[in-house]
């Protein structure tokens, strides 16, 4: 009776497990999917001045600006930011879907050392909100001005 009871029970923790794993594997494929890409802000009159330069400040600065500026890419000026990184460009004024900060900033590049900022940085910075890509969206559909 007690070894049944044991049996029992072990194969009820078996089936839990597996419940788990299950679901664990669900999770894990439901993350490996690309990140819908938030909609631009309607807020108008969106410019860098007043609405992306603390963004920037906040979440990117720290690494692009100065003589270390990562990329070589400065986002601590309008110039800077326009001017892009050392391969290029990094934005498309009034294209912002097809913009690679704004593919960097909603995980939509396929090489994820382009998410930024990094994921797990020694800074402790945090992703963009949703609410900030869209500004970030509306300034570049409005011209980067
Ligand atoms: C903790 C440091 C760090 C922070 C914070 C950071 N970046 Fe970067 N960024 C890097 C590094 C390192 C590279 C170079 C990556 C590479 O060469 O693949 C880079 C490269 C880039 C590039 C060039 C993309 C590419 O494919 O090389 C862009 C655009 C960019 N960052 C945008 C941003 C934006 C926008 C923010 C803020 C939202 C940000 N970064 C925050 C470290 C950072």
């Amino acid at each position: 009776m007690l070894l049944e009871n044991i049996t029992k029970t072990m194969n009820y923790a078996k089936s839990l497990l597996l419940t788990l794993a299950a679901s664990l594997a669900v999770a894990g494929s439901a993350l490996a999917q690309p990140a819908p890409l938030p909609p631009a802000a309607t807020q108008s009159g969106v410019t860098y001045a007043t609405d992306l330069k603390p963004i920037f400040d906040a979440a990117c600065v720290k690494c692009h600006s100065g003589d270390k500026a990562k990329a070589r890419l400065h986002m601590d000026t309008l110039e800077g930011v326009l001017k892009g990184a050392k391969m290029g460009p990094i934005l498309k004024a009034g294209d912002s879907a097809n913009s690679l900060i704004v593919k960097a900033v909603a995980h939509l590049t396929k090489d994820q050392d382009s998410w930024m900022p990094p994921l797990r940085n020694k800074a402790g910075i945090k992703p963009l909100t949703p609410e900030q890509i869209g500004l970030l969206r509306a300034w570049i559909d409005q011209g980067a001005k």
